[in-house]
């Protein structure tokens, strides 16, 4: 990743992140999938206890984020995302490997996930270690009505 970036981590009750979280949704995901989250729905998730935002900043712009939720000793990735202007530099590697760090720091001994069968991003997720569950089929709904399945990954920690 290139040295100037940041990672800067948010505990459930901070709010003061969500804005630049957004910033990089709308651009991140493409809404034929129906992969992205309202503001809404991260506001609501980042009350719920055990869950944590990081941020990645170059200078004050954010170029990406991920959103974790735990309970207990397991914990899921609910969001990974970089800008696409940023992509291919490293970015969502530090993230993830941010967020698995964390998690371990934390006495998580699991990461779940879900992921769009068709993501490329399944190759970094194979890239930590994340292994196949199962499929969802239809998990997902696309802005033209279209279902997508998704995978659901997961990756133990004591490994
Ligand atoms: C997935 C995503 C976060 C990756 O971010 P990124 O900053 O481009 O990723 P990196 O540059 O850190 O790449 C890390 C590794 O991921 C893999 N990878 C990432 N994007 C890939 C792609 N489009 N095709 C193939 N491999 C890819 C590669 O293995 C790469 O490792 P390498 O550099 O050793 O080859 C980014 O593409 C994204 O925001 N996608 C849209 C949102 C999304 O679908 N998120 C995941 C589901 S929630």
């Amino acid at each position: 990743m290139m040295p100037d970036i940041v990672l800067d981590t948010y505990d459930e009750g901070e709010r003061n992140a969500l804005a630049d979280a957004m910033d990089v949704m709308v651009r991140a995901f493409d809404p034929v999938y129906g992969e992205a989250w309202t503001l809404p729905q991260i506001s609501g998730v980042m009350l719920m206890p055990g869950t944590w935002l990081t941020i990645a900043r170059l200078d004050a712009t954010p170029l990406g984020f991920a959103l974790v939720r735990s309970v207990l000793d397991e914990c899921e990735l609910l969001l990974l995302a970089v800008d696409p202007a940023w992509r291919g530099r490293g970015i969502g590697d530090a993230l993830l490997s941010s967020s698995l760090s964390t998690a371990r720091r934390r006495g998580i001994t699991s990461m779940n996930l879900e992921v769009r069968a068709t993501n490329s991003a399944i190759k970094l997720y194979e890239k930590f270690g994340f292994e196949y569950v199962h499929r969802r089929p239809g998990y997902y709904r696309g802005n033209d009505g279209q279902l997508h399945d998704a995978l659901s990954l997961r990756r133990d920690m004591m490994i």
